[in-house]
Order: C-alpha cells, then sequence, then structure tokens
C-alpha cells in the first residue's frame, strides 16, 4: 500500500486537524494507505532521529474541532539550511518508506516544501494561515476562526469603553495584510480601521476621536500590526525561515497610544490580542475548508499529481505548481469593495478628511 507522510509547519492555526483528519480519512478510505504522522514540523523528520507515529481511523477520530496542531509543529526547524540536514531528512523519509509527503504550512513551509520535492520527495502542499494573505489562495482556513475571536473581543472591549468614556485601541495579528482588522473591524463595529495597507494619519485618528467624544463618548479604533503613521517605520517582521531566531515585533497599538494621548482630553487604552487569535476551536466555516482542503490533497495523491499546494480561487479548490507558489503576501488591494463600504458607512480609515 502507499506510504504517506504528513506533517504542520510554521505557526499554528485553527483548523490544522481538520485538514490532518480529512486527510487520514481519505486516504485509509479511498486507497488503504498508510498515514504516518510526523510530529513538529520539518523537525520531526529532519531528526537527529524520526519523531514519528502512524495515524489510523481511531487516532483522528474527535479531533475536528480541536484547536492547535495534534502532530505539534515548529517554527524554526529548517532541513535546507544545510546540505547534512537535508540529506539526513531525505535518508530518513525514505527509510520510513514514504512514497509522498504532505506539508500544511504557510509560505515558508512550501519554500521548504519545493526544496525538498526538487530533491525527489513528492510532495503535496496544503495552505494555513490565520492571516489570509497566501497569494494565490483567496480563503485560507484559520481566517474565519480569528475573525470570529477578534469580533468577539472588540465587543467586549465597546463596554468597557463606553462605561469609562475612552478611546480603545484594539492590535490584531495579520502581519503586512490587514484581512483581520478589516473584517473583525467591520464585524464589531469599530470606529476607526487601521491597515498596514493604508498608512495613517495620525491627526485624522485623533479628529475622530474628538467628534466621537462629543456624541457617544468612546472610540473604538482596531489596528492591524502591520499599520504605521504616515512618514513612521514598519516596525512588524515577517517571520522569515532562516533566521535563526524569528522575532515577531508589533506592539503598534501602544506606539498608536502614545502619539494619540496627547492629543485628546479622555483616557487611551491600547490591547494587543496575540496569541490568542491563534488558539481554539475553528469555526463551522474553518472546519469545512480544511476538511476540503485535506481532502483535496488526498485526491492529488491518489491521482500521482505531487509538488502541488492545494489552492481556493474563485470558489473552487484546485492545485498550483509548488515552483509558483509566490514568496510574499496578499495585501488587502485598495479597490477592495470592502474598503468602500467602511468609507461610505463613516468608519474612518486613517485617511486624511
Ligand atoms: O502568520 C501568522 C501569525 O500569527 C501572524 O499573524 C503573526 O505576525 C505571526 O504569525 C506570529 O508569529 P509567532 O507565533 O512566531 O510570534
Amino acid at each position: 500500500p502507499l506510504r504517506i507522510g504528513i506533517l504542520t509547519g510554521g505557526g499554528d492555526c485553527p483548523g490544522l486537524n481538520a485538514v490532518i483528519r480529512a486527510v487520514t480519512k481519505s486516504l485509509l478510505r479511498q486507497c488503504g494507505a498508510e498515514v504516518i504522522g510526523i510530529h513538529d514540523g520539518f523537525g520531526g523528520l529532519m531528526g537527529p532521529a524520526p519523531h514519528v507515529r502512524p495515524l489510523d481511523w481511531a487516532s483522528v477520530s474527535g479531533i475536528l474541532m480541536r484547536g492547535g496542531t495534534i502532530l505539534g509543529t515548529s517554527n524554526r526547524a529548517n532541513p535546507l539550511r544545510s546540505e547534512a540536514d537535508a540529506e539526513r531528512t531525505l535518508a530518513h523519509a525514505h527509510a520510513l518508506g514514504l512514497q509522498a509527503l504532505v506539508v500544511i504550512g504557510g509560505d515558508g513551509s512550501m519554500a521548504i516544501a519545493h526544496g525538498l520535492s526538487q530533491r525527489g520527495l513528492p510532495i503535496v502542499g496544503v495552505p494555513k494561515t490565520i492571516d489570509n494573505d497566501i497569494v494565490g489562495c483567496e480563503r485560507s482556513f484559520g481566517f474565519d476562526t480569528a475573525v470570529a475571536t477578534v469580533t468577539e473581543a472588540i465587543e467586549r472591549l465597546q463596554t468597557t469603553a463606553e462605561s469609562h468614556g475612552r478611546v480603545m485601541i484594539v492590535e490584531t495579528m495579520g502581519r503586512y495584510a490587514g484581512w483581520i482588522a478589516l473584517e473583525a473591524g467591520i464585524a464589531g463595529a469599530a470606529d476607526v480601521i487601521l491597515l498596514p495597507e493604508i498608512d495613517y494619519d495620525i491627526d485624522a485618528v485623533a479628529a475622530v476621536c474628538r467628534a466621537r467624544a462629543q456624541r457617544q463618548r468612546y472610540t473604538l479604533i482596531c489596528i492591524g500590526e502591520g499599520a504605521k503613521p504616515v512618514g513612521g517605520e514598519r516596525t512588524v517582521q515577517a517571520w522569515l525561515p532562516d533566521s535563526p531566531d524569528p522575532v515577531r515585533l508589533g506592539g503598534v497599538a501602544h506606539a498608536l497610544r502614545a502619539a494619540l494621548q496627547p492629543r485628546l482630553d479622555c483616557e487611551v487604552r491600547a490591547t494587543v490580542l496575540g496569541h490568542v487569535q491563534r488558539g481554539g476551536a475553528p469555526t463551522p466555516f474553518d472546519r469545512v475548508l480544511a476538511t476540503q482542503f485535506g481532502n483535496e490533497a488526498a485526491q492529488l495523491i491518489m491521482r500521482g499529481e505531487f509538488n502541488r499546494m492545494v489552492t481556493l480561487r474563485d470558489g473552487r479548490l484546485g492545485s498550483i505548481a509548488l515552483s509558483d507558489v509566490v514568496h510574499g503576501t496578499r495585501q488587502v488591494p485598495l479597490d477592495h469593495p470592502l474598503l468602500r463600504t467602511a468609507r461610505q458607512i463613516g468608519v474612518s480609515l486613517g485617511e486624511p478628511a
């Protein structure tokens, strides 16, 4: 029978277990394959020794709704860092009898997957990120869950902001893309939404807060971690697979608070939501999308279509060559309809009036 490995790489994301479950069930049911779960991302294959366990029907039952990944993941393990690491990784795959490997990860993991596939290991990739910023894939699982989490947080901040007559700033994840801030900002009724795609004017933001203070007492500002003021420096750094010590900066909510407070009479408070956005159970939407992605990966394997990544384009599942997976970020386009909606209903995007 076929022997297929599966691993999750990079930052975790709600829905990873749903993908693992769908890949495993699809392969078990449709071709009786043996599925080998690899622990802690590429690290479990790279070693020193392989860290794996077989996945059967029982090991993937009951995990659909669980956040995180039952296999564990890692940002750090990169078998392409040295030739010795790459060779050891491939030797372990060979010794395990893996005919193919499913890699569930972001663009960093796909770059590694591509490198290993060029060295002869057949791979199928499944894109994941809460940021929804993968080039060529219009929706990634985990995003809907992150938006739901941030929306709930904004709602909670609304009531305390109102009680105190404060300006509340909430910072979301998303790296260089503003999808989470934009959708959760709209869903949570934020008054100001600041995105990495549109540099904000601090005086325009202050003006919105002062105008609202006349009427509604409080203001809710939702800011993506990659946002910056006009003329300011971007503080967020992308995670790079080759960096020995990947650091995510951010803290833009505190920078905004410091700039805003002297311009206002009311109190300003900042909340950085952080990794709470990546935790917990996936929403029903993400469970469905992740299940479709996982099943699609299994179909690619059974058709022998390797070295490709599953995608969603124009609402349809498909795949693209790993060599065509573009390293980079799918930002919110400046003509996106949701930006127009925001402006038209009076949500400020931090632009000068
Ligand atoms: O890409 C997903 C993401 O959660 C980003 O939104 C965030 O900037 C980054 O990962 C955080 O990475 P880490 O978990 O390494 O701090």
